[in-house]
C-alpha cells in the first residue's frame, strides 16, 4: 500500500489515468489517495480484489456507515446505489419485476429507429462533420429512458445541466444546486405522472407496483428510483458510444476487422466496455468493521472505491490489457459492476450500444475522428471517463 497524493497531477490523471494504474497496480492492488474531490480515500485497483470487493458485503452502500450522514432531499439518495439489504433488495425486487428482459427486449426495434432518426440528421450536416456525443450518444439513451419511463417531455437540457453536475461536479454550491433543482423538478415529474393517471410505461408501472404484501415505493423512494434510472440511464451508455467509436476509428485494423465481419459486434462492443468502460470507479463503498484487501487492512468507517478502469486492464486478467481487440476473450470485465449493486440496465445498455455501433458503421463507411489538434475535454472526477466532445468527419 503506498499513499498516492493525484492532487498535482489532477489534470493529467483525468485525461491519461491508464500510466498511474499500472503504477499502483505494479505496487499493490489498495492504496490510499488524495484528489481534488476525494481527499483520503482507499481505491482498490487490482482486478481479483476489485471483483471481491464488489461482492464483499462488509463493505457497505449505505452513506450513514461513516458518519451522520442525512439524505436532506426529498430521497434522491434513497435508490439502490446508496442502500443495503434489506433496503436494497426490497428496492431492487420492486424495480425488477417491472424492468424485465421482455419489456427491454420489445424497444429493440424502437431503439433501431431512434438511431435512424438521429443518424440521419447528423448525416445530413452540409460540411460532413459533427460532434458525436450531442448528434447521438447523448440523445439516443436519454430519448430511450425517457420513453421508457414514460417521460417523453423532459425539459432535457435542464436535465443534463443538473445531471452533469452531479456526476462531475464543478464545486460545492453547484452541485447542491443541482440537487435542489433535480428534486424539485423530479417531485413534480412523479406528482403529473400521479395525477395523468396509469399508463404502460416504468414510472406508471413503479407507482402502482406492490409486493404481495402490500409494499409499495414511497414517495421518498419513487424519487430516488427516477433519479437514479434517469441518470444511470444516460449518463454512462453516451460514454459507452462515445469511448467505443473513439477506441474503434483509433484503430483502423480493429475497424476494417468488424467492417468486414460484424458478427464480431457484440464482442467488440464487451471490449469497448472493458477497454475504456465509462464508469471508472463504482461508488462509494463504506467499511462497517476493518477489512483486509490484498494483504492492507482498511480500518472500520472508512470510504473505499473500487477502480473499475485499472481492474479492467490488469495484465493479470486480461493479457496485454492495453491493447484493444475485439476479438479478445474480455467476458468477467467488471464496467457493469459486480455483485448485488450489478448494473440493472446492462441489457438495454447492450441494445443500445451495439445499435449505435451497427448503424453508424453501416450508414457511414467514411467515418473518421476529426482531430484538429488540441487533446480532448475529458469529464473531470474519478466516476465517469468519457470526453465531453467527439467530434467526426466522413
Ligand atoms: C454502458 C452503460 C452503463 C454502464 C457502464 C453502467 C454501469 C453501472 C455500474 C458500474 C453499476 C454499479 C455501481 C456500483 O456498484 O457502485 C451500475 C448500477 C446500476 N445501473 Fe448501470 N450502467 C449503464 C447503463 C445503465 C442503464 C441504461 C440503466 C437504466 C436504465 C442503468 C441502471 C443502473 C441501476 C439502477 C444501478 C443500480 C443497481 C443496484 O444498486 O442494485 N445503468 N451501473
Amino acid at each position: 500500500m503506498t499513499e498516492i497524493d493525484l492532487r498535482e497531477h489532477a489534470e493529467d490523471f483525468n485525461s491519461h489515468p491508464y500510466p498511474y494504474y499500472e503504477k499502483m497496480r505494479a505496487a499493490g492492488p489498495v492504496h490510499r489517495i488524495r484528489t481534488p474531490e476525494a481527499d483520503g480515500v482507499w481505491l482498490i485497483v487490482g482486478y481479483d480484489e476489485a471483483r471481491a470487493a464488489l461482492a464483499d458485503d462488509r463493505l457497505g452502500k449505505d452513506p450513514r456507515i461513516t458518519g451522520n450522514w442525512q439524505d436532506e432531499s426529498p430521497g434522491l439518495f434513497s435508490n439502490m446505489l446508496d442502500t443495503d439489504p434489506p433496503h436494497h433488495t426490497r428496492l431492487r425486487k420492486l424495480v425488477a419485476r417491472e424492468f424485465t428482459a421482455r419489456r427491454v427486449e420489445a424497444l429493440r426495434p424502437r431503439v433501431q429507429q431512434i438511431t435512424d432518426g438521429y443518424a440521419s440528421a447528423m448525416l445530413e450536416a452540409p460540411d460532413r462533420r459533427a460532434d458525436l456525443v450531442d448528434s447521438l450518444a447523448f440523445p439516443l439513451p436519454m430519448t430511450v429512458i425517457c420513453e421508457l419511463l414514460g417521460v417523453p417531455d423532459l425539459d432535457r437540457a435542464r436535465f443534463r445541466l443538473w445531471s452533469n453536475e452531479m456526476v462531475a461536479p464543478t464545486g460545492p454550491e453547484q452541485e447542491s444546486a443541482a440537487v435542489m433543482a433535480m428534486s424539485e423538478y423530479l417531485v413534480e415529474l412523479i406528482e403529473d405522472k400521479r395525477c395523468t393517471g396509469p399508463g404502460d410505461d416504468l414510472m406508471s408501472a413503479l407507482i402502482r407496483a406492490r409486493h404481495e404484501d402490500g409494499d409499495q415505493l414511497s414517495s421518498r423512494e419513487l424519487v430516488g428510483m427516477a433519479f437514479l434510472l434517469l441518470v444511470a440511464g444516460h449518463e454512462t451508455t453516451v460514454n459507452l458510444i462515445s469511448n467505443g467509436m473513439r477506441a474503434l476509428l483509433s484503430h483502423p485494423e480493429q475497424l476494417a476487422a468488424l467492417r468486414a465481419d460484424m458478427s464480431l459486434l457484440d464482442g467488440a462492443v464487451e471490449e469497448m466496455l472493458r477497454y475504456e468502460g465509462p464508469v471508472q470507479t463504482a461508488t462509494y463503498r463504506h467499511t462497517r468493521e476493518a477489512i483486509t484487501i490484498g494483504g492492507t487492512e482498511i480500518p472500520a468507517g472508512q470510504d473505499v472505491l473500487v477502480s473499475l478502469s485499472s481492474a479492467d486492464r490488469d495484465p493479470g486478467r486480461y493479457p496485454d490489457a492495453d491493447r484493444f481487440d475485439i476479438r479478445r476473450r474480455s467476458q468477467g470485465h467488471l464496467a457493469f459492476g459486480h455483485g448485488i449493486h450489478f448494473c440493472l440496465g446492462a441489457p438495454l445498455a447492450r441494445i443500445e450500444g451495439r445499435t449505435a455501433v451497427r448503424t453508424l458503421l453501416e450508414r457511414c463507411p467514411e467515418l473518421a475522428l476529426d482531430r484538429q489538434g488540441g487533446g480532448y475535454d475529458w469529464i473531470p472526477g474519478l466516476l465517469i471517463r468519457g470526453v465531453r466532445k467527439l467530434p467526426v468527419r466522413w
